[in-house]
């Protein structure tokens, strides 16, 4: 059983994801596909796509052919702020995610559902909305471009054009729907009924105008998460096309194990089923030798005859997402699967290769302070070129002197339709169709900015003869 807020394999046994892709209708992701990611990104792809965490995919494929024409994409994605901190499940949509902004230098929105949570835990809406600013440390601490990021709590973000965008999605969608994709019943509260569109809407770009600008259309959208979060967009999906917007597309992993096995995912609300980030090093090595499930046999013996379990042992498992070296790793499976390598050196491995991953993090995480939370959630304009590409720099030097025209819109960003949309597709292809030098685009957006101002003066001229 999936949903966004439980995860259960059948009779304590392990996840079934070839049923969840048939089930939920997604594609996976094969070979080819991972080979074409490198090819129009020039990066070597993420070891969680090399060994298949990164498994399945809605439209990943149109994503990629739109970028390969020259069009851009926003990424988005969240987390549900129900706990101090974030355990290491979390960090593989974060980790992945700031891989996907660095390889295609795309804008990324992350959203913190603080309502959610509160709508589903027994915790005050000011606790969750201080949780939000706590887990917004962790996420920051990722290592994400502050430029091209945008990170907001649902009920301190709350705006027009995101709840526009809610409403539209709320219309078409009916109960019997709901219940039928989240399994809500009679006892649920009428808040989660009313949710889903809440994080469906930011896969439409005009929920952020200071970042995308007021068109529906400007960009397409890509989503990574677990596949827990599937049915809230396939609900999207679905909904897409008659509100006007694109489908967004996802590229959705498997879960991170429990340390007691793999019936279910890490949950931030069991202390021994989880590590956070913010463990110490005697934490971490506490809690893998005593609750790591071990795929190794009983004594010493038969361990040495028949060798440790790959499929069950969540050491390995978890040295799967966590150990860089491909051949380190591939070593560490033959040793442990023949029998050479016992369950208490595997587990030792483990804790070697965890604790500087959170000590690098937690120190990440202290440098973090109340500005730069601040700084990442400012709804101040940005240069809508700068999200993209090498452009940052150029942006950059533009932003100080340039006062913008329209307040709380991205300057440079492409209009709902009409003319703007031809100065869209000129600046991100230049005239001849190919991509534009930095002072093509640093004169594209001085000629965007006269031209702005000429028509803010026209009109308060005009305003003030009309009075
Ligand atoms: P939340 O806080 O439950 O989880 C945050 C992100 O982490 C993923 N995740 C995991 N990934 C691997 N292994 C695990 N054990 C594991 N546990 C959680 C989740 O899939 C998610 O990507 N409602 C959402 C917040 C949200 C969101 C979004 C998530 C809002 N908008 C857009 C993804 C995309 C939530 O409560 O996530």
């Amino acid at each position: 059983m999936v949903t966004p807020w439980d995860v259960e394999g059948k009779d304590g046994e392990g996840i079934d994801y070839d049923k969840l892709v048939r089930d939920f209708g997604c594609s996976t992701i094969d070979e080819k596909m991972i080979e074409r990611i490198e090819r129009v990104t020039g990066v070597r792809a993420h070891p969680f796509l090399r060994r298949g965490m990164f498994f399945a995919h809605r439209e990943l494929d149109i994503i990629l052919d739109a970028y390969e024409r020259g069009e851009k994409f926003y990424l988005y994605t969240g987390r549900g702020p129900s706990s101090e901190s974030l355990h290491l499940g979390h960090l593989i949509p974060f980790h992945f995610t700031k891989w996907l902004q660095d390889a295609f230098k795309v804008p990324l929105v992350i959203q913190l559902t603080d309502d959610e949570k509160f709508l589903w835990k027994d915790l005050t809406l000011e606790e969750c909305g201080r949780l939000a600013r706590e887990n917004a440390k962790d996420i920051i601490a990722c290592g994400f471009d502050p430029k091209r990021t945008f990170i907001f709590s649902d009920v301190q973000y709350m705006s027009t054009p995101l709840y526009q965008n809610m409403m539209k999605i709320a219309k078409c969608v009916t109960l019997n729907q709901v219940r039928g994709i989240f399994g809500f019943t009679g006892e649920s509260n009428i808040g989660q009924v009313g949710f889903p569109p809440t994080q469906a809407a930011p896969s439409f770009p005009d929920c952020f105008p200071h970042m995308f600008g007021e068109s529906k259309t400007s960009l397409r959208c890509l989503i990574p998460c677990a596949i827990d979060q599937d049915p809230y967009f396939r609900m999207t999906r679905d909904v897409a096309p008659r509100i006007g917007g694109y489908k967004p597309a996802l590229i959705e992993s498997r879960f991170f194990p429990a340390l007691k096995g793999e019936s279910g995912k890490m949950s931030a609300s069991d202390a021994t089923s989880a590590i956070y980030v913010t463990d110490t090093p005697k934490e971490i090595k506490s809690k893998v030798n005593k609750y790591a499930f071990s795929g190794g046999q009983l004594t010493v013996e038969d361990h040495r005859r028949l060798g440790g379990d790959l499929n069950t042992d969540i050491s390995w498992k978890w040295l799967n997402f966590f150990l860089d070296d491909d051949e380190e790793l591939a070593k560490i499976g033959e040793e442990y699967s023949s029998g050479r390598m016992l369950s208490g050196e595997i587990k030792a491995k483990l804790i070697e290769t965890l604790i500087p991953i959170c000590q690098g993090h937690q120190d990440a995480r202290e440098k973090v302070t109340e500005e730069t939370i601040d700084a990442f959630m400012s709804t101040q304009p940005r240069v809508f070129a700068s999200l993209f590409g090498d452009m940052g720099d150029v942006a950059g030097a533009l932003d100080e002197s340039v006062s913008n025209s329209k307040p709380g819109v991205a300057i440079g960003a492409p209009e709902p339709e009409g003319p703007m949309k031809k100065q869209q597709d000129k600046a991100q292809t230049g005239e001849d169709g190919g991509q534009m030098s930095k002072s093509q685009m640093k004169k594209l957006l001085k000629e965007q900015q006269i031209a702005e101002k000429k028509r803010a003066k026209a009109e308060a001229k005009a305003a003030a003869a009309a009075n």
